[in-house]
């Protein structure tokens, strides 16, 4: 009941020229009008005011019914922008405070776009695969501590934390996401022979949670051994959930091999409704093309089709699908169209 409301943070670098062609599209696609209020949250805000996310701020975004938010950071070890200040404050800060803990990536095999894999690989099968990544936990949560900074004594941890709430609620999103489709797997990704209380836990779950799923099928793979697969027979993958850092990683490459970062599209996704999901591109802001109108707005383009979905307008959200494959199906190789180019030419396919 009445206008829809959508925060958008265009944040950094290219954040704000990716985020413009998303709004654009969603103007267009979108069966229902939203009302959007812009959150200068970023590099520029911190530089200027030391503030990264207000409270207040925080409090006026929770109220939306979606964010959709550009990519934060700057360029790395960057003097000015201490490491970690807007990924940690602004961005993590947003996925914990909004209990974001199912961050959906789905990856599929781009038409007309280049992979980097070899023939045989791509004829083993559709590469077709969503990856749950745990998005509240893990070794994100910021646990650990430095000692004796700067001496030869130094000591630096990371701790990471799984929780058997947290790690369960995200096994049964798996699950359930593999019920709704066709193939129904799903592959626990971790390293259960090294982190072994971390493992233990994760396997344990995963193993609770499938003996109420007997239809769907379940593999476990190592995370090293997970990257091999990733490159020589993704196939195999249909929903693979993982831990926070697993599942970063992976994630970047699940993009490097379908089609390219600029393309790979996310939803931090809070399933129970309790606060807004937030909708992004799975790159960063890309100071190396920030300004420039290179980057491909493709990515934030479907993420706003993923946030169109979870608000219940799959059909539209699959009308920008659509428009995307056909755009990218006849992307002349060898040519680079500016990223306002993209998103008009997406847009008017509509
Ligand atoms: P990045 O994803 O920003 O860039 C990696 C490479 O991919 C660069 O060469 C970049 O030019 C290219 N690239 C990324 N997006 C592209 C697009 N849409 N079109 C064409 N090329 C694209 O990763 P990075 O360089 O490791 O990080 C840069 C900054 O972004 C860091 O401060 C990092 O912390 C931050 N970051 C933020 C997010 C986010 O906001 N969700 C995600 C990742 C990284
Ligand atoms: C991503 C990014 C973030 C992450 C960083 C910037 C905190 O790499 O969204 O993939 O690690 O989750
Ligand atoms: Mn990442």
């Amino acid at each position: 009941t009445g206008t829809p409301t959508l925060a958008v943070i265009p944040g950094d670098g290219i954040g704000p020229e990716v985020t413009a062609e998303a709004l654009k599209v969603l103007e267009v696609a979108s069966p229902v009008k939203f009302e959007s209020t812009r959150y200068d949250l970023g590099a520029e805000r911190y530089l200027a005011t030391g503030e990264v996310l207000p409270d207040s701020v925080l409090a006026e975004i929770r109220e939306h019914d979606a964010i959709l938010l550009g990519a934060v950071g700057g360029k790395p070890n960057d003097p000015d922008l201490p490491p970690g200040i807007l990924e940690r404050g602004l961005l993590l800060k947003l996925r914990f405070e909004l209990d974001h803990y199912v961050n959906l990536r789905p990856s599929r095999l781009f038409p007309g776009t280049a992979s980097p894999l070899a023939e045989p690989v791509l004829r083993k099968g559709e590469i077709d695969f969503v990856v749950v990544r745990e998005g509240t936990e893990g070794p994100y949560t910021g646990n650990g501590g430095a000692l004796r900074v700067g001496t030869p004594a130094e000591i630096a941890t990371e701790v990471s934390v799984n929780t058997a709430y947290g790690v369960e609620r995200v096994i049964r999103d798996a699950f359930a996401r593999a019920e709704k489709r066709p193939r129904k797997k799903v592959t626990l990704v971790h390293k259960t022979n090294v982190l072994v209380n971390a493992g233990s836990l994760w396997w344990r779950l995963f193993e609770q949670v499938a003996a109420e799923h007997p239809d769907v099928t379940t593999d476990y793979i190592h995370i090293d051994a997970a990257m091999i697969f990733m490159v020589t027979d993704p196939a195999r993958f249909d929903v693979v959930v993982t831990d926070n850092l697993f599942g970063d990683i992976i994630t970047d490459l699940a993009a490097a091999i379908t089609g390219g970062i600029g393309l790979a599209a996310s939803g931090n996704v809070n399933p129970d409704r309790t606060a807004p999901s937030m909708f992004e591109p799975v790159h960063g802001s890309a100071p190396d093309i920030a300004g420039q109108q290179k980057a491909d707005p493709t990515a934030a383009i479907l993420s706003g089709a993923l946030l169109l979905d979870h608000l219940g307008h799959p059909d539209a959200a699959a009308a920008i699908e659509a428009a995307v494959l056909a755009d990218l199906t006849e992307r002349e190789p060898g040519t680079s169209r500016r990223t306002s180019e993209v998103g008009d030419a997406i847009a008017a396919r509509l």
